[in-house]
């Protein structure tokens, strides 16, 4: 639904970004992927209870068409979830060979032309970036030795990066964004994106955060609470899943308000972050930002934000978009990090030498120059002296 302005504001021209870029055609994606449980996508959609069944209904069969594959796991990574559809190997080399021939396989059987993959599967426990993820190297003999420092969702992003196929990660998990993944990513001349979606807290904080600063703003405190029912809320009810989303969730606060650079009005910032699985609710999350402002001469103020939102109605579009975007990317032949998507993630992937940029509006802009630059049309830079000369 997006538009896109080119030239000048005088111009009149304003497409949709869909009529702008080559993105491929809806009615050309075949969706395929894997899950510990063996129920297929109707069952699946049907016991979340996000959709209406109607309209469950209506694509029925399209849904039942797809199955998930065996999955890699291991419950050391996903404390609370435990399946039957998992694939057995001899080690994670072996299982890594296992998702390529499935990929190939997936390919070959719908008549696919590309393929992107993005990881979806659940928040796996908090891990450091070590030893073995340093080169490709390192990582292929960790791979054989099954390591335990490469959890299930690498053994995903390090078949498709050796496939050539770009990868992103929807989840805050460390998985691609290790030295060995982007070396490999450069190898094969992939794109990636990551991590987390921005979908509904950190969405909305990144969008009033800039504002106070703007304005200069000072902030004292700021309490994030969540109470969501659905699976990713019991797999986060696991402290060392949610250690994984709050250092995601976290983030945000700190690169928008630069306290290096405004000691006075961010200095002394306390960030709290909590989630609670509160199975009522299900996907229907709920979540409450209490904002403690500090105003012109130190006087405090608050702001509360009680954002009722639909969990996966937020997510599903933006994972389609960047879906969309990163095999448009792989055509233009851009590979490796693609910071021009950070629009979409709560931890966006960055170069080692530049921080993230996690304001939305300038997240939106980038996009949206990118998009211009692919396509050769002049870049906006809001000047705007034209229409005064
Ligand atoms: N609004 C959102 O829905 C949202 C926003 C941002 C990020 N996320 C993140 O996206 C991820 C998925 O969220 P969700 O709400 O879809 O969760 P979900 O529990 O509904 O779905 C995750 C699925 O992944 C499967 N899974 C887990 N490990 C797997 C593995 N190794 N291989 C294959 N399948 C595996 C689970 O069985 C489950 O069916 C989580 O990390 C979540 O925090 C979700």
């Amino acid at each position: 639904m997006g538009t896109i302005r080119l030239g000048k504001r005088t111009d009149g021209r304003s497409p949709k970004i869909k009529d702008f870029v080559p993105l491929a055609d809806l009615n050309d994606i075949v969706f395929g992927g894997w899950d510990i449980f063996e129920d297929d996508c109707y069952a699946a959609a049907r016991h979340a209870g996000v959709l209406e069944r109607d309209q469950l209904d209506a694509i029925r069969g399209e849904l039942e068409a797809i199955r998930p594959m065996p999955a890699v796991f291991d419950q050391r990574y996903v404390k609370r979830l435990q399946g039957p559809n998992v694939k057995t190997g001899k080690n994670k080399r072996d299982l890594a060979e296992q998702v390529i021939a499935d990929i190939r396989a997936f390919k070959e059987t719908h008549g696919c032309d590309r393929l992107v993959m993005i990881w979806t599967g659940s928040t796996e426990v908090f891990m450091k970036e070590g030893a073995i993820h340093a080169t490709v190297e390192s990582f292929e003999k960790a791979l054989e030795a099954s390591d335990d420092a490469i959890p299930s969702s690498m053994v995903y992003a390090y078949a498709a990066l050796r496939e050539g196929i770009p990868f992103a990660n929807a989840a805050p998990n460390l998985t691609a964004d290790v030295p060995a993944m982007l070396e490999l990513a450069a190898r094969h001349k992939s794109p990636l994106a990551g991590n987390d979606m921005k979908t509904g807290q950190t969405l909305i904080k990144t969008v009033i955060a800039p504002g106070l600063k703007a304005r200069m703003l000072g902030v004292r405190g700021w309490y994030s609470t969540n109470i969501l029912g659905n699976r990713d809320g019991e797999v986060l009810d696991d402290p060392e899943s949610f250690k994984t989303k709050e250092e995601s969730k976290k983030s945000a606060l700190d690169y928008i308000f630069q306290p290096h650079l405004y000691p006075e009005l961010y200095g002394q910032l306390d960030h709290v972050v909590r989630i609670n699985y509160y199975p009522p609710r299900g996907d229907n999350k709920e979540g409450w930002d209490n904002i403690d402002l500090i105003g012109w001469l130190g006087y405090p103020m608050q702001l509360k934000i009680n954002f009722l939102c639909r969990d996966s109605i937020l997510a599903a579009p933006i994972v389609l978009d960047s879906a969309l975007f990163l095999d448009l990317a792989k055509r233009a032949g851009m590979s490796g990090i693609q910071e021009w998507l950070s629009f979409y993630y709560k931890a966006p992937m960055h170069a080692p030498e530049v921080y993230p940029e996690h304001d939305l509006f300038i997240q939106l802009m980038k996009l949206k120059n990118t998009l211009r630059f692919m396509m050769g049309e002049e870049l906006i830079t809001h000047l705007g002296r034209e229409y005064y000369d």
